[in-house]
């Protein structure tokens, strides 16, 4: 049953904490605003994300999408949840890059959102991207004559 796969209990309290540690390994030497995120997988594992920059500013890349990109590259294709921790005193919202890939990556995820002072807010990649484009958009698409 699929329910057996997954983390029955998600421990938000230390998904939050490896979000906070990861923190401190952000690479943002030209916003100096430093993220981390943290994702868990119905395995249990924990990965770990964060920004990280670039001298030609682009090619900078999100926390969010770091920690999904690992946790996907290692294998985990189940995402529970989802942590980010933004050096601000509110939660803050998670640019809509990040939202694209959370809806595909984590459809099912809690989407944790943490203010440097441990404020929370729980959301869904949904809720984030309402009317979002994804897999089934192509599925659709394929189904067309040429
Ligand atoms: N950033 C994230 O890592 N996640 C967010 O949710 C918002 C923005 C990063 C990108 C860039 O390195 C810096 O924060 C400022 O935009």
């Amino acid at each position: 049953m699929l329910s057996e796969v997954y983390v029955d209990q998600p421990d938000y309290a230390a998904l939050a904490a490896a979000a906070y540690e990861a923190r401190e390994r952000a690479y943002a030497p030209y916003s100096r605003f430093r993220v981390g995120a943290a994702v868990l997988t119905a395995s249990g594992r924990i990965f770990p994300g964060v920004n990280i920059e670039n001298a030609a500013y682009p090619m900078t890349i999100c926390a969010e999408r770091v920690a999904l990109f690992s946790a996907y590259a290692a294998g985990e294709r189940e995402i529970v949840a989802l942590a980010v921790v933004t050096p601000t005193d509110e939660v803050a919202s998670p640019c809509g890059a990040c939202r694209q890939v959370m809806l595909e990556l984590a459809p099912r995820a809690v989407v944790l959102l943490l203010s440097q002072h441990g404020q929370q807010q729980r959301i869904t990649p949904q809720e984030l991207l309402p009317h979002g484009f994804g897999p089934l958009q192509l599925e659709g698409a394929r189904e067309q004559p040429e």
